[in-house]
């Protein structure tokens, strides 16, 4: 007897249409769950007038994040009066910390939390059948090791490679612990065949991702793979194979690491340190586990061991009991590091979290706005001095696509990560071209080839 013939087919060739919120691991969590889906049948849609089933991947580090899917829901639910068949589900961070208030809307059929992808096939048969499909349960293990993510980016040149998952650092403000669970590594043999499947289909960037990728760890029979190693191992899929990461946290920004970049030029010389304050008196209530100097230490260890690299970060304004001197000296920092680019968030109180339980959230909205535009512009200002600093130089560029302004030229990153637009020619994505820098703005290098 052909068990699988009697399985209820989920898919049918439905159409699954999936809308991503949040960040970097949640791009690579749509491609495992367009993966799971595809193989019950399931067809990927661009286009969410011919859906049969609509995911929300949601995020929820900050509330307007949570308040952007609340207000696309209501979209939804206006939507499917005309289509009553339609499935709505809502995914990832959201669904884990909000299961209670989803289930309960109307429009919501399917609710499944980070951990609970490989289930979404039952889920929607329970909402085929007029139930509701709810999965919340966080896991220990899963990291989707051997699932081939269906790419959904549309370069072809560039791809995530997700190497972990959770986090335990409990940073105070954090809502991702409570999210996304525990944090377990990826079994390295599962990543390599990854990078090696993406470089012969013709791609020529991987990022590899994870909370805090520097605490990458896995041991079995055959020895134990650190972070440094597994980067090296990537790094040695091919030369014309780049490689970059996301995200570190400061305390595990090894010498070791630094040393294993140096050594292969395909390793992107760009990092991204957060360091959410300046202030040590704040990076203590944080609970970062480092000081300002210690920061200071670890970015004097790039610039020595890596005298080209990017340093990009993350700042919080407003963070519980912040006063101006705490914001000075975040303002201070900003400038003895001289930041390439910046994400800058307004602190956003989380419920469950540490700061929300213990700290009151007590620097008013206005103080939190002044203070969030001055770190703007001054990053505005840094990023204009560090393009200005790279005119004149000679870059290898991975072209990536056409120019959004004008159709006779292209874009593509240098390893620093900054954006470079030239002239066509005749490259395509995917090449690698020497260009130098002619002039610049804040956000763009434009430059030329050479030859
Ligand atoms: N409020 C504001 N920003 C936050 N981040 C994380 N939690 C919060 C919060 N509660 C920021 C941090 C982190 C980035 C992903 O989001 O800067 O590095
Ligand atoms: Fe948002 Fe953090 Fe979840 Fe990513 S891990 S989706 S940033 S809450």
């Amino acid at each position: 007897m052909d068990i699988s013939r009697m399985r209820p087919l989920t898919g049918e060739g439905r159409k699954l249409y999936i809308e991503t919120y949040g960040c970097q691991m949640n791009v690579g969590d749509s491609e495992i769950v367009v993966s799971i889906l595809q193989d019950e049948g399931f067809v990927y849609t661009e286009r969410v007038e011919q859906a049969d089933v609509v995911l929300i991947n949601t995020c929820s580090v900050r509330d307007n994040a949570e308040q952007r899917v609340w207000g696309r829901l209501q979209e939804l639910k206006r939507y499917r009066k005309g289509k009553p068949h339609l499935l709505i589900g809502v995914i990832g961070c959201m669904a884990e910390r909000l299961k209670e208030q989803l289930a309960e809307r109307g429009e919501v059929d399917i609710v499944a939390g980070p951990d609970a992808y490989r289930d979404l096939p039952r889920l929607v048969r329970l909402a085929d059948e007029g139930g509701k499909g709810i999965n919340v349960q966080l896991s220990r293990e899963e990291t989707y090791a051997e699932i081939a993510p269906v790419r959904l980016d549309k370069n072809g040149v560039s791809a995530f490679i997700a190497i972990m998952r959770g986090c335990n650092n409990m940073c105070s403000y954090c809502v991702v612990p409570y999210t996304r669970g525990n944090e377990r590594s990826r079994d390295p043999r599962t990543i390599l065949r990854e990078a090696e499947a993406l470089f012969a289909a013709g791609y020529r960037e991987v990022t590899l991702l994870g909370q805090n990728v520097n605490s990458y760890r896995w041991s079995d029979g055959e020895g134990q793979v650190d972070f440094p190693e597994l980067m090296r191992r990537v790094a040695s899929v091919s030369p014309l194979l780049r490689v970059r990461f996301a995200t570190s946290h400061p305390k595990d920004m090894s010498d070791r690491l630094l040393e294993t970049m140096a050594s292969m030029p395909n390793i992107c010389r760009c990092i991204h340190l957060p360091a959410q304050s300046g202030s040590t008196r704040m990076l203590e209530l944080m609970n970062r586990k480092y000081t300002r100097e210690w920061y200071l230490g670890r970015i004097a260890a790039i610039r020595r061991l890596l005298p080209d690299c990017a340093i990009t970060t993350d700042l919080i304004a407003g963070f519980c009991g912040e006063t101006e001197e705490d914001h000075r000296q975040t303002l201070s920092l900003m400038r003895e590091v001289g930041y390439e680019f910046a994400y800058m968030f307004k602190y956003s109180e989380r419920p469950g979290t540490r700061a929300a339980r213990h700290m009151p959230d007590d620097v008013g909205e206005e103080v939190k706005n002044a203070r969030l535009t001055e770190i703007i512009n001054l990053q505005n200002e840094l990023s204009l001095e560090s393009n200005r600093r790279d005119v004149g130089k000679v870059f290898e560029v991975l072209v990536e696509g056409d120019s959004k302004r004008s159709a006779d030229r292209i874009f593509g990153r240098n390893s620093q990560n900054k954006v470079i637009v030239f002239d066509k020619g005749d490259h395509r994505a995917g090449d690698y071209v020497r260009v130098k820098v002619t002039s610049c703005s804040s956000a763009t290098l434009l430059g030329e080839e050479v030859r």
